[in-house]
């Protein structure tokens, strides 16, 4: 698929079909996110593949009942990495750049899915704690998103854009 394309035809998705995601295509997403920008390159986050049943379904109650979390066959869970950034730039590292480095890995696993023929959503809205329990992470690792990854269960719903002169501005 042409880039712009793949631009304009992402969208979220809340609804899976029950297909499988492909082992093949899940490694192609793995290593589009390996290949992120990253502040300083320290690449400070870590992702956990959430693939069992029980644990899906456990997402959705952390996540306040976002039953599509359980629908898809996989689940992302990037995790910022504070104190990989901060060796480097401090708290700024900690409290910033580890975030931006998982939100971006994110952003090219949405994007590599798409143009894999699969469907995601960004998933912000959880109880970090439940899902820290949940995945027994290690306590230096922050929940930062999770990304549901599957073949769209239905057509998403237009949605509305701001007009691009109300979101960009020439510097004066
Ligand atoms: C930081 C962030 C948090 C989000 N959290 C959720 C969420 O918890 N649940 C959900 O269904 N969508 C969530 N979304 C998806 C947005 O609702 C969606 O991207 C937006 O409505 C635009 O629609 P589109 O992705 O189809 O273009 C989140 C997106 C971002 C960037």
């Amino acid at each position: 698929m042409d880039f712009f394309h793949l631009i304009e035809a992402r969208r979220s998705m809340r609804k899976y079909a029950e297909t499988p995601v492909e082992e093949e295509k899940l490694q192609r997403i793995l290593a589009a996110i390996n290949r992120a920008p990253s502040a300083g390159n320290l690449q400070a986050f870590e992702v956990f593949i959430v693939r069992k049943l029980e644990q899906r379904q456990a997402l959705v109650q952390a996540a306040w009942n976002q039953e599509f979390l359980a629908e898809a066959p996989v689940v992302l869970a990037f995790c910022a990495e504070p104190a990989r950034s901060a060796i480097k730039y401090g708290e700024r590292g900690a409290t910033l750049y580890a975030l931006q480095d998982a939100t971006i890995a994110c952003t090219f696993a949405m994007l590599a899915a798409k143009a894999l023929g699969l469907d995601t959503v960004w998933v912000g809205a959880f109880d970090e704690a439940a899902v820290s329990s949940l995945l027994r992470l290690p306590s230096d690792l922050r929940p930062a998103l999770l990304l549901p990854v599957g073949y769209a269960g239905k057509e998403p719903k237009p949605r509305p854009w701001r007009e691009l002169s109300d979101l960009i501005h020439e510097a004066t």
